[in-house]
């Protein structure tokens, strides 16, 4: 591998959360970086880009134990075991571990012994966060301490001749505020890395890279208006331009104003061939009647396949179809390398199988965090890049009930002002998720001397790192008022607001 991936790190995953969170972090000092299942053969993990490897997270029951094998300590590069991954390496080279004393770990100062490498540019005093309840009682031959806490007399150490580090607080949390330098200098004082990674390098190899796999061919895109099949769209124009021809389905069950921001976007300002679709008709016909959340999710999966197979059909030969697959989608899938993740109900607004197009995914090596940053690269609008995530069955899934016109539009309305006041607030980008539901409730109200039966709007904000779980956001009670007061001003036919206070679990997300 030359070009960006000309130098690489491996994390080597050994269960659990953080392995992505640290490769995440690598990447963003500028180093390419894969993770990989502990068990993956040694030749998957060996070759000319290899720089070091990181082992990291730790098996799912307390006690539980990794059989990783020691060939790793052996590929010539340094390894860095992080936590349990430091006790992991401890043990397998000889070394002796305990269990530390209850109540040992959380927030604890280091005490540096050794700054030449690893802990360079620290002193004595810095706060490091370890959630690893074990305390080295013997050194494996060879090995030295660079830093202790108060309650683990080892907390960093090393075997230089080897190349052999172990750090057991973890570098990548925020509750170690200089973690990231101790990232950096693994990577560039010890692995010896260049820093070839960045969006910029990535958009100008991945043009290249897409113009040689399409050649001449025509390439067809699903646009979502959501941010990874913007992003993917935005860099495969730039590599082949008019070859590329954008599919965008008008369900009628977007937020305000998204179809127009869409077409702005791509066709005016980018200059994309745009299929504008407006398909809300057809959906909605389909839909008359339906109350069942799981029939609505099937109609929409159909219909919406229905439609885009049959604009495909008019477009005449095509070669290739662009997918906004991301990296977490590949490695979540069971960690194994190559594989997809399909969750069940994210296959909603998927695409059809059997269209017999090749697949062109530019963004299968990319994070979430990547992906915007490339999109910045590529000049979409931080409106675009920084948006919530938005369910592909969309408002369709937030009308509890059947869904009508008037019911979409009530609920278009008002989750426009809660998305604005949000916005207004300065907390977008820190809520995962904010949105309006309009539950098919009705209620008894007052407007001057008139009793009112006007709709109940719910409002649900939540923060989240992947959705899996959520808590309800905990937002400001002058944010709530200015939400409240403005649907029940603004939005004709509501008369009452409510804020929905429910974790994930026992709610989920969505309503329905
Ligand atoms: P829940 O409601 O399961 O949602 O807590 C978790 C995340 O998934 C989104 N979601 C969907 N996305 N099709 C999608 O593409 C769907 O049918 C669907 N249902 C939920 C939800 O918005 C949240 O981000």
């Amino acid at each position: 591998m030359t070009g960006i991936e000309g130098e690489k790190i491996v994390v080597l995953d050994l269960g659990g959360q953080q392995s992505q969170l640290l490769a995440r972090r690598v990447r963003a000092n500028r180093v390419f970086c894969e993770v990989l299942p502990y068990n993956v053969p040694v030749e998957k993990i060996q070759g000319e880009s290899l720089r070091g490897i990181i082992l990291s997270g730790r098996p799912a029951t307390t006690g539980g134990e990794v059989p990783l094998s020691p060939q790793v300590f052996a590929l010539g590069v340094p390894v860095l075991g992080v936590g349990y991954g430091m006790e992991l390496l401890v043990r397998l080279l000889g070394g002796r571990v305990a269990r530390a004393e209850a109540g040992a770990g959380g927030q604890e100062q280091l005490a540096v012994d050794d700054a030449r490498d690893l802990l360079a540019g620290f002193n004595t005093g810095e706060t490091v966060w370890l959630e690893h309840g074990a305390v080295i009682e013997d050194l494996p031959p060879g090995f030295i301490v660079l830093g202790r806490t108060e309650n683990f007399p080892v907390a960093a150490l090393a075997q230089r001749d080897r190349k052999l580090y172990g750090l057991l607080f973890q570098p990548a949390v925020e509750e170690t505020p200089r973690g990231m330098e101790v990232i950096r200098n693994f990577l560039y004082r010890i692995c010896g890395c260049r820093g070839l990674w960045s969006p910029a390098a990535f958009v100008a190899e991945q043009t290249e890279a897409i113009r040689a796999q399409v050649g001449g061919g025509k390439v067809l895109c699903a646009l979502s208006g959501g941010v990874d099949s913007s992003v993917a769209a935005a860099l495969v124009h730039r590599a082949v331009g008019d070859q590329l021809t954008c599919v965008f389905v008008n369900h009628g069950l977007l937020r305000k104003g998204e179809a127009e921001e869409v077409q702005q976007t791509f066709a005016e300002k980018m200059g994309m061939k745009l299929v504008y679709v407006d398909a809300r008709e057809r959906f909605l016909k389909r839909l008359a009647g339906v109350t069942e959340p799981e029939r609505k999710r099937k109609i929409i999966g159909e219909e919406f396949i229905r439609v885009f197979e049959e604009e495909a059909g008019k477009l005449g030969q095509l070669d290739y179809l662009v997918q906004g697959t991301i990296y977490p989608d590949v490695i979540e899938s069971g960690m194994a390398p190559g594989s997809r993740l399909v969750k069940s109900h994210h296959n909603v607004g998927g695409l059809p199988a059997d269209m017999n197009l090749k697949l062109l995914e530019p963004l299968r090596k990319l994070f979430k965090d990547e992906v915007r940053r490339v999109g910045a690269e590529l000049g979409l609008a931080e409106e675009i890049l920084w948006r919530h995530p938005f369910p592909g069955p969309g408002l369709a899934v937030r009308v509890i009930g059947e869904v009508t016109a008037e019911k979409l539009a009530i609920l278009r309305e008002a989750d426009a002002i809660v998305v604005e006041e949000i916005k207004r607030a300065g907390l977008y980008r820190e809520i995962w998720q904010a949105f309006a539901i309009l539950p098919d409730i009705r209620s008894v109200g007052v407007a001057g001397d008139e009793r009112t039966y006007g709709h109940t709007v719910a409002v649900r904000a939540v923060t989240s790192i992947d959705a899996m779980t959520a808590h309800w956001a905990r937002l400001p009670h002058e944010v709530l008022a200015a939400i409240s007061d403005r649907i029940v001003r603004e939005v004709a036919g509501v008369n009452r607001v409510l804020y929905d206070i429910t974790a994930k679990p026992p709610a989920t997300i969505e309503w329905e």
